[in-house]
């Protein structure tokens, strides 16, 4: 697919670091998820590269933060209308790198375009407070402030969409960033980067590197130990989101965890049950089932059980496997041969204790390679399941039975995480009682497709904290000042 981009400049394989596109003493290799074919080699870089970008960004954070917000503000559109004016590109990098169908692809590059249309937007709103007078002759004034150098670490299942809800904030507010895509997908991160350089943004003030899996850690140790990065934006696995909170405990940095999920969907017997189907589609299949609020557990009351199985069988045994390239495609490969290992150990593991195979539940084996996973339903799932307790990561969708409301809240709880929860009912009263009941940070009632840059996304417990989108999206990304002047009296 990147032999069809129209704008070849848009894949980068170099580090950009101080407005200058650079090598690193190593490279590694991008591949295609699906046929393991080599598309790329990009710096495999360095805790040398690493500090280079930390000496960037803080020479030139002084100068970005005194900025006006109107001016930051002007570039950052400008940025966003020419990652709208490349989209087409921007979708075959990331469908060459990570897989995605094509339409998914696009519809990813514009999710997020409106992050970064969002924050040039939120940049011009930021204030503090002028507080009423305490203390006779005195003015309380509290001012909000870009905390410094960030430091933005970033996953695989969306390239582009949660790089620009991180980077698009920190330089609202007035922050220099540093950042790591994740090994599996550096080159859609590196053609934002190229975007944001095109639309002006001054030297240092976005720095990116990239590193195999084995150099990471190196590139994030020189980060976590620098004093002068203020700030780390994580989304990742919750093992190494607590790594991270406890390393830079040291220089104690702000931190914006989003971690993983286990997400109920519940579907009550007062439920539309046709709504509850293509919630579920939506919610479930949406990436091949890589994102972190898939729904995990899909518990339904034993009155529509039947019927809601059924109905989902339907659905999902229709779903087209197959390569990103095909117009057709509405699951793609998983990313790697680890995914579809786990997928397999999941489903094999609740098959052996009891589960039964509605739809799917094995690889499919395709010419294009061996990381394709077939959509499945399974039932008859219980809490002793691996698949219950851990992040499925791929297209399975395991049915529990339920009878009593009190027994799906505490099962849907019964959980370390707490990112997002879906339920679909028509009992207003219930309505209320659930969604307060549910120990998560995002709920979707009555819906499947919850994320927009108007909400702040994030969890609860072990799913982490901080938020992206949303006006508190860029609080994230600021401290509060207070000012007190006296003598005025
Ligand atoms: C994620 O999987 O972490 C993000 C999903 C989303 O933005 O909807």
């Amino acid at each position: 697919m990147l032999t069809t981009l129209t704008v070849r400049a848009l894949l980068r394989q170099q580090n950009f670091i101080d407005q200058q596109w650079r090598d690193a003493s190593q490279r590694f290799e991008v591949t295609d998820p699906a046929t393991g074919e080599v598309i790329a080699r990009v710096p495999d870089s360095d805790a040398g590269d690493a500090r280079a970008a930390a000496d960037a960004a803080h020479a030139a954070f002084p100068d970005w933060s005194r900025r006006t917000a109107r001016e930051r503000a002007q570039l950052i559109k400008r940025w966003h209308a020419l990652i709208l004016a490349n989209e087409q590109d921007l979708a075959r990098i990331i469908s060459a790198e990570q897989g995605k169908p094509m339409h998914e692809s696009l519809g990813e590059v514009r999710y997020g375009a409106s992050y970064v249309e969002w924050f040039a937007e939120e940049a011009t709103r930021i204030c503090g407070d002028v507080v009423a007078e305490a203390v006779p002759g005195r003015k309380m004034i509290v001012l909000k402030e870009p905390v410094g150098v960030v430091a933005a670490i970033t996953p695989w299942n969306f390239p582009l969409a949660m790089i620009a809800r991180k980077i698009a904030p920190a330089l609202a507010a007035g922050c220099a960033v540093v950042c790591k895509p994740a090994e599996d997908t550096p080159l859609t991160a590196l053609a934002l980067v190229y975007l944001a350089e095109q639309a002006g943004l001054p030297r240092g003030v976005l720095n990116i590197v990239t590193a195999s899996r084995v150099r990471t850690p190196a590139v994030v140790d020189a980060w976590l130990a620098d004093s002068r990065v203020r700030k780390i934006t994580f989304t990742g696995s919750t093992p190494v989101g607590k790594h991270l909170a406890r390393e830079s405990a040291g220089t104690l940095k702000k931190l914006s965890l989003e971690l993983g999920g286990n997400a109920p969907f519940i579907v009550f017997d007062d439920a539309d049950v046709d709504a509850a189907v293509e919630g579920l589609m939506a919610a479930k299949f949406r990436n091949g089932g890589q994102t972190c609020v898939c729904p995990n557990r899909i518990y339904v009351q034993a009155g529509v059980h039947d019927i809601f199985v059924g109905k989902l069988a339907r659905r999902v045994s229709a779903l087209r496997v197959g390569p990103a390239s095909d117009d057709a495609s509405q699951i793609g490969p998983m990313i790697n041969a680890r995914a579809v290992a786990k997928i397999d150990r999941h489903v094999r593991d609740a098959v052996e204790k009891g589960a039964h195979v509605v739809v799917g539940g094995e690889r499919v084996r395709t010419e294009d390679g061996p990381h394709y996973y077939a959509p499945t339903v399974l039932t008859r799932a219980t809490p002793e399941m691996a698949l219950a307790g851990e992040e499925t990561f791929g297209p399975v969708a395991p049915v529990f039975r339920f009878s009593h409301e009190e027994e799906v809240i505490r099962d849907a709880n019964d959980t370390p995480f707490g990112l997002a929860a879906y339920f679909y009912s028509n009992d207003v009263r219930r309505i209320w009682r659930v969604a307060q009941a549910l120990e998560t940070g995002i709920v979707g009632i009555n819906e499947g497709a919850l994320a927009s840059e108007a909400a702040p996304f994030g969890g609860v417990k072990e799913s982490g904290y901080g938020r992206e989108g949303s006006r508190h999206g860029l609080d994230d990304y600021m401290h509060t000042k207070y000012l007190c002047q006296g003598q005025l009296g």
